[in-house]
């Protein structure tokens, strides 16, 4: 539980930071000696905890990893194959040993070459950052995927707001890699609209993928898609 209150307060600091949250709303509810933002328990919507098994795909080169901090879940799936990026250095500082490189950069904005990565992986990093940017960092991914290309992406399904109110989604997972179970939390501000299996099929098609699989688990999606 621990894990998944400090990334939740992670997520609101980063929300902070991005400007999501009224500057006012953190200057009222940060202690000075607190690194991240108190978040009212009233306002956090806890979904029922859910359960991914994750096991290694193939992957002839090189993977790029949207959003790879925090647990690192990629890296420590598919180890040295794995390059992750991450707005916050922390958050890379913080994520566990795997990957063979990690790099402070904006998924809006990727310092790569055109068609540089056989894959791209977003695990559960979209519903870190503000819908009007999800076109935006689906088109940098399709950018520096080659042709043929995979782009696998999970993330949390965010229906309409709860009646009660509740403005914040936290997302409490069991997630088993081969030879051992990560049990963390994800959350953050619940998105105006829904975020769902078919809001990310509609917005990677935008950006001119082949969507190739689609699923819905529970409370979270998964998302395959291909650069044609
Ligand atoms: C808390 S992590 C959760 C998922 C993570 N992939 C994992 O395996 O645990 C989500 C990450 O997305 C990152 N993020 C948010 N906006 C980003 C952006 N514009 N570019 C790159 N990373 C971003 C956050 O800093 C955060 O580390």
């Amino acid at each position: 539980m621990r894990t998944v209150i400090r990334t939740l307060f992670i997520c609101c600091f980063l929300l902070a930071l991005v400007g999501v949250l009224a500057p006012a709303v953190v200057a009222q509810t940060t202690a000075p000696e607190e690194k991240h933002p108190y978040i009212d328990p009233a306002r956090i919507f806890e979904f029922e905890r859910q359960e991914i098994t994750l096991q290694p795909f193939a992957a002839s080169g090189l993977i790029l990893d949207i959003g790879g901090g925090g647990e690192g879940i990629i890296g420590q799936l598919m180890g040295r194959q794995v390059v992750a990026i991450d707005l916050l250095r922390q958050e890379l500082e913080d994520a566990p040993a795997g990957p063979l490189i990690k790099i402070v950069m904006d998924a809006r904005e990727l310092k790569f070459l055109d068609a540089t990565f056989p894959d791209v992986t977003i695990f559960f990093t979209m519903m870190y950052i503000n819908g009007a940017d999800h076109p935006k960092v689906l088109a940098e991914a399709y950018r520096v995927l080659a042709p043929g290309g995979r782009l696998r992406l999970w993330d949390v399904v965010f229906g309409p707001r709860p009646a009660t109110g509740q403005d914040i989604g936290l997302v409490p997972l069991l997630i088993h890699l081969p030879g051992r179970d990560v049990n963390t939390g994800y959350g953050n501000r619940w998105p105006a609209e829904p975020h769902d299996e078919a809001y990310y099929a509609r917005i990677a098609e935008a950006a001119g993928f082949r969507v190739v699989a689609r699923r819905t688990e529970h409370t979270w999606c998964f998302i395959e898609m291909v650069k044609p």
